[in-house]
């Protein structure tokens, strides 16, 4: 396995929506491996394609236990194709992004979603998810569609976090 490098906002590859892909091959799962090494490598929950510059839409998610919060571990889901199927409710989380380094911002989501994927046999799988996974699901779906999380803030809240990230951005040296 390999490790990606990470593309930060405003990248245009992040702004673009990505790919379907066509066949879960031995090409796939290999990318699929290097995502996942490079979310942990980079403490992520989540990372979609466009973050390491592939418009294929690719989408890992590792959620540890936090049992505090009442946060069950995902273990590793690797998805190929995931969408959403069906959403209902509303929560507000506070989100960071690998792709926005130092930003985090409490943004609204649906609090229930049903969603599908393909996983690394290209068998289809079907998740109810609620709390934590229905929101890193929703962020990283966003991804592949080409939306960053900033872009589900109202204007004036959208201009104040991108302030902040580029006051982020500065305080940790990166242009
Ligand atoms: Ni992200």
């Amino acid at each position: 396995m390999s490790e990606m490098k990470i593309l930060y906002y405003p990248h245009e590859i992040l702004t673009t929506p990505a790919q379907a892909v066509g066949n879960v091959d031995d090409e796939i799962r290999k990318l699929l491996d290097d995502m996942a090494e490079t979310m942990y490598l980079n403490k992520g929950l989540g990372l979609a394609g466009n973050q390491v510059g592939l418009l294929k839409r690719l989408v890992c998610i590792d959620i540890p236990e936090d049992e505090e919060q009442g946060i069950k571990a995902t273990g590793l889901l690797q998805m190929v194709n995931p969408r959403i199927v069906e959403s209902e409710g509303e929560v507000e989380f506070q989100e960071g992004c690998l792709s926005f380094p130092g930003l985090y911002i409490d943004v609204p989501r649906a609090a229930k979603v049903t969603f599908e994927y393909l996983d690394r046999n290209g068998k289809l799988q079907t998740v109810h998810a609620d709390g934590l996974l229905s929101v890193a699901v929703q962020h990283e779906i966003d991804h592949t569609n080409g939306v960053v999380f900033i872009d589900r803030l109202t204007p004036k809240a959208r201009k104040r976090a991108l302030r902040d990230y580029e006051r982020a951005k500065r305080k940790l040296g990166i242009n």
